[in-house]
């Protein structure tokens, strides 16, 4: 799996050994880069981080080690994805994601600026618009974030709109959509049993045979269920290593929604899951999840004129066959 290329500067990405930050670990390592990972583990593994990546087990709270971290490994790039993101599990510890989340941000940028990092990449989400009914969102849309997931994430946002262009750190936030699938080898996926996504849900009922409850059934969509534009963690994880690339090459900073701009309901995704997975398991409807917007969808224009990036994985059927070959694999057979 190992490509040859020449020796590329040092990034540090917090969260990398969570889902997302383990696939970008992995292609970065696979481009040649130096990886340092900052990681408590509350719900990532230090199996998926990469064998030639630095695991250093701590919390992003902890300002004085990110420091240390960042000069003894010459870091040029801080990527962040470390965060709460369970969104019905923010309703009920709400200060614990602002924590995390807001001042876990702040506690980065401090030691970018103190370790005289000047290129930032962080993850937002698409849960800072909450309840946009008109389709497609563009970055400039109204921002009403419903949930405490998505009220931490849009204060960090803005933390480091503010303090970044006062410290001159570059940066480029990316606010993500639903992002879904495995890496194509099988040898890493999604694991973290308390995921409340819709794909680990759908794999729950095939490993214990119980019954999908889909939330919500009159939203205002052509089926009535939600609607969700889906990106694939790879074409995600392609998509920062061009926005490294952007910073090195001296671009200005960015702010730009991460997706496909297409979507898919709840049942459309239950249809392609049963067929790819060659599955039967039945569903029922319940009332509206709090936090839920009938439908979100990238609007991609602005990212499509900044950023070189030619997704490749943009099928529901990839994005859910990729999964099936990791649900299925040995290593996650392995961990139960
Ligand atoms: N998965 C999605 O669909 C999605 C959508 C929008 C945004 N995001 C954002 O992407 C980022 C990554 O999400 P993910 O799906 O990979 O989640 P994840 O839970 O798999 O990864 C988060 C990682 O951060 C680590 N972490 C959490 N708190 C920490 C702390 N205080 N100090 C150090 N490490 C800590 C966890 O152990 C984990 O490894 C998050 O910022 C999330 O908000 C994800």
């Amino acid at each position: 799996m190992t490509e040859t290329f020449s020796r590329q500067p040092s990034v540090m990405i917090t969260g990398g050994a969570g889902y997302i930050g383990s696939h970008l670990a992995l292609l970065l390592q696979n481009h040649g880069y130096r990886l340092v990972i900052i990681d408590n583990l509350s719900t990532g593994n230090a199996w998926a981080v990469p064998e030639e990546a630095s695991l250093i087990v701590a919390d992003i709270l902890d300002t004085a080690t990110l420091v240390t971290a960042m000069k003894e490994h010459r870091i040029q790039t801080v990527i962040h994805f470390a965060a709460k993101s369970n969104v019905p599990e923010s309703f009920a510890k709400p200060d614990d994601f602002f924590e995390t989340n807001v001042n876990g941000t702040k506690s980065v940028i401090d030691a970018c600026a103190t370790a005289g990092v000047k290129q930032l990449l962080f993850s937002s989400t698409a849960a800072v618009y909450g309840n946009a009914t008109h389709g497609l969102v563009d970055e400039g849309a109204p921002l009403q974030p419903i949930s405490p997931y998505g009220q931490s994430k849009l204060e960090a946002e803005q933390i480091i709109q503010k303090t970044c262009s006062l410290q001159e750190i570059r940066h480029v936030t990316f606010r993500f959509f639903n992002v879904v699938g495995a890496h194509p080898s099988g040898v890493i996926g999604q694991y973290n049993p308390t995921s409340c996504h819709l794909l680990q849900k759908c794999f729950n009922c095939v490993r214990e045979g119980g019954e999908l409850t889909v939330f919500g059934h009159d939203f205002q969509t052509p089926d009535g269920t939600a609607e969700r534009d889906y990106i694939h963690v790879q074409d995600l994880a392609s998509l920062h290593l061009q926005a490294m690339k952007y910073l090195d090459g001296g671009g200005e900073s960015l702010l730009l929604n991460a997706g496909y701009g297409s979507s898919h309901s709840v049942l459309e995704f239950i249809k392609v899951f049963q067929h790819v997975t060659n599955s039967v398991f039945p569903y029922h409807f319940a009332s509206r999840r709090e936090g839920d917007p009938a439908s979100l969808i990238a609007d991609v224009t602005r990212l499509g004129q900044v950023l070189e990036w030619s997704p490749e994985h943009t099928s529901l059927e990839q994005m859910i066959g990729s999964s099936w070959l990791w649900e299925n694999s040995l290593k996650r057979k392995e961990l139960g």
